[in-house]
């Protein structure tokens, strides 16, 4: 139907007879000739229609926003002074012989040169949504980017094998999403909340190399980087260790931020341990953009009056710590109610603070509604271990360490970009040396902060029983500017430490033998060392577009409910299909 794009046209194809199609970005009337800009997914150029061809004319004069037109014309040089500098076919436009409307368009719910349509709106009507050059250039990009992702681990002798989709659940720490059966009563498929145990599998069937880019199901609580469906770049090796996974892994991910953004990533990429990470940064994906660091000070409140601060230095799990704000003494009594206010989310009860109007005086030189009750010591030991000088501030969390290091972690993100302390660079990380566990206090049980499938490190094993809280692990997690991209681990090929494990996980021999039976049986039959990872390409490619949520790169993505706004999923069915799957609701929804 046509002969070039719009968006393609050059100062090359003057005088050239074209044909496009396209859409009605813009329509404008100068009194005698009508301006449209015709937009297809390349661009858009502009078609001068003239009294002349009055066929085109009349016709134009009935053109408005979305019509599908289809525009034969000759190109040629727009007339001095007119150009466009800011659009790539800005020195041409076309001059219309014939004109003829394919589609008229009712009149669309938002203009798409509109910076700011709600997203509710942008939901609804997704297919309008994408036809925005900025959601096009963000898919063209996850294309992209997921090309080249293959390419490399093609060149680097990776295959790629499809896993199911109806599957038993695979503990993830997330809820599943279910199927049910209809051939066997009563019983559930779980969507896969990832690949992990299939791919390992594949390492034990002797593949050696695997990859897949494929969707995982996840039903948990949904933020600007978690969708329910979401889709993960996975893979996993045989005879490896981390050092060989992580090297393959960094090179991959600076490979495609060269080719596809034009960005040169350090090599190699910093690591640091979990620990570090949570005690300099509160964190276990730090932003290293921002330079501003936690202080550890739980040793020096355990005997100060402050009973805010010597209750958490005195427990357990409790952390007190201080956040130094260079400069900070600016801040106003408002903008530390707001940052009080803030750290709230994060279950933190206050938000100590004291201003350092002058260092040399010591405690008189400073400002704070809790000094009076911390003695020189504490007051020493804050001011250096911080590195605090005149005119800045810091703040403090004081309770247990899980809510300090949230409430602090956050809120240095926060004043960091708000301040301007944030550096506008990449800088991507390893976070290393994970606990194997994590301790759930509500259900007074450890948890895996991984998935249970991860090795100990080496030596770590005896552990396992004796002092789980000790035993460290063989993850890394790759983090980017604050967001964890992707994760992975060595993963246990021995038996009898997968028992060991799951028995650190209260999963008894029975459930042990119910749920993973499959996969005991698989390690006895002689599985290879093998180790992988998976990266969240919603995220990877969110980063690279430069976006604040993945819903963005995403083309029919779900809103923060779980739902589709456009088809109305989920949705009744009948009665007849839930009688199918031997189904009878609890509360049957109203009409
Ligand atoms: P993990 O659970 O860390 O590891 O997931 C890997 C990566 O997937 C991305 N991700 C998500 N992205 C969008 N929405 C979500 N709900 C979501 N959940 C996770 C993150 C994360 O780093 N089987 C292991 C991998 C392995 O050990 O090889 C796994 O799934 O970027
Ligand atoms: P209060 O003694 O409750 O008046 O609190 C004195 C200061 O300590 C106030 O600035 C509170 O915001 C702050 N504060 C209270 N609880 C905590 C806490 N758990 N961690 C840090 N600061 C706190």
């Amino acid at each position: 139907m046509r002969t070039h794009y719009c968006g393609a046209l050059t100062a090359a194809d003057i005088d050239t007879l074209v044909t496009l199609c396209g859409w009605a970005h813009r329509r404008r009337d100068h009194g005698g000739v009508i301006f449209i800009d015709l937009r297809d997914r390349e661009g858009t150029v502009q078609v001068v229609v003239d009294p002349d061809t009055p066929q085109a004319f009349r016709l134009a004069e009935q053109v408005r926003s979305e019509y599908v037109l289809k525009v034969e014309g000759r190109v040629r040089r727009r007339p001095p002074g007119t150009e466009n500098p800011h659009l790539p076919t800005g020195e041409v436009e076309v001059i219309t012989q014939r004109l003829e409307v394919l589609n008229p368009s009712i009149t669309p719910p938002f203009l798409l040169e509109d910076e700011d349509p709600t997203e509710n709106v942008r939901l609804t009507y997704r297919y309008l949504d994408l036809r925005r050059p900025k959601m096009q250039a963000n898919l063209r990009l996850r294309y992209r980017a997921a090309k080249l992702m293959r390419d490399y681990l093609d060149a680097h002798g990776f295959i790629e094998v499809e896993t199911p989709m109806l599957t038993r659940s695979t503990p993830e720490g997330a809820r599943d999403y279910l199927v049910p059966s209809r051939l066997h009563e009563g019983m559930f498929y779980a969507l896969p909340q990832s690949p992990q145990l299939f791919k390992q599998l594949l390492m034990v069937a002797g593949f050696d190399r695997y990859y897949q880019i494929v969707k995982c199901f996840r039903d948990e609580d949904l933020r600007a980087d978690r969708q329910p469906e979401f889709t993960q770049v996975d893979l996993e090796m045989s005879f490896v260790d981390e050092e060989a996974v992580m090297e393959l892994v960094e090179g991959m991910i600076r490979q495609v931020f060269k080719a596809a953004i034009d960005v040169d990533l350090p090599d190699p990429f910093p690591r640091i341990s979990y620990h570090e990470a949570m005690r300099l940064y509160g964190s276990d994906k730090p932003d290293l953009r921002v330079p501003l660091k936690l202080t550890e000070l739980t040793d020096v409140m355990r005997d100060v009056e402050f009973k805010v601060f010597a209750g958490p230095a005195n427990l357990p799990d409790g952390r007190v710590a201080g956040l130094l704000v260079p400069g900070g003494g600016e801040l106003t009594r408002g903008e530390i109610d707001a940052y009080t206010e803030f750290v709230k989310i994060y279950g933190a009860k206050g938000l100590a603070w004291i201003k350092v109007n002058d260092r040399g005086r010591g405690r008189e030189g400073l400002q704070s509604p809790i000094v009076k009750n911390l003695h020189d010591a504490a007051l020493a030991a804050i001011l250096e271990r911080s590195g605090a000088g005149s005119g800045d501030l810091i703040f403090f969390g004081a309770d247990r360490a899980k809510i300090v290091n949230d409430a602090l972690g956050a809120l240095r993100v926060k004043i960091g970009h708000e301040k301007g302390y944030a550096s506008k660079d990449w800088r991507p990380l390893w976070v290393v040396d994970f606990p194997m566990f994590e301790w759930n206090e509500e259900e007074r049980r450890w948890d895996p902060l991984h998935h249970p499938f991860t090795s100990p490190k080496p030596g770590h094993e005896d552990w396992l029983a004796s002092d789980p809280g000790r035993a460290l692990s063989r993850a890394y997690d790759m983090v980017i500017n604050g967001w964890e991209v992707g994760g992975g681990s060595i993963r246990i090929h021995r038996e009898e430490v997968q028992e060991k494990v799951f028995a650190a996980l209260n999963i008894g021999p029975e459930e042990q033998r119910a749920k993973f039976g499959f996969l005991l049986d698989a390690l006895k039959y002689g599985a290879p060392p093998h180790g992988g990872l998976a990266f969240g390409l919603d995220r990877l490619v969110a980063l690279m577009a430069g976006v604040e949520s993945i819903r963005d790169v995403i083309a029919f993505p779900k809103t923060q409910r779980a739902y589709c706004l456009m088809t109305g999923a989920p949705s009744r069915v009948e009665e007849r299909q839930l009688r199918e799957l031997h189904i009878r609701l609890r509360n049957p929804v109203k009409e």
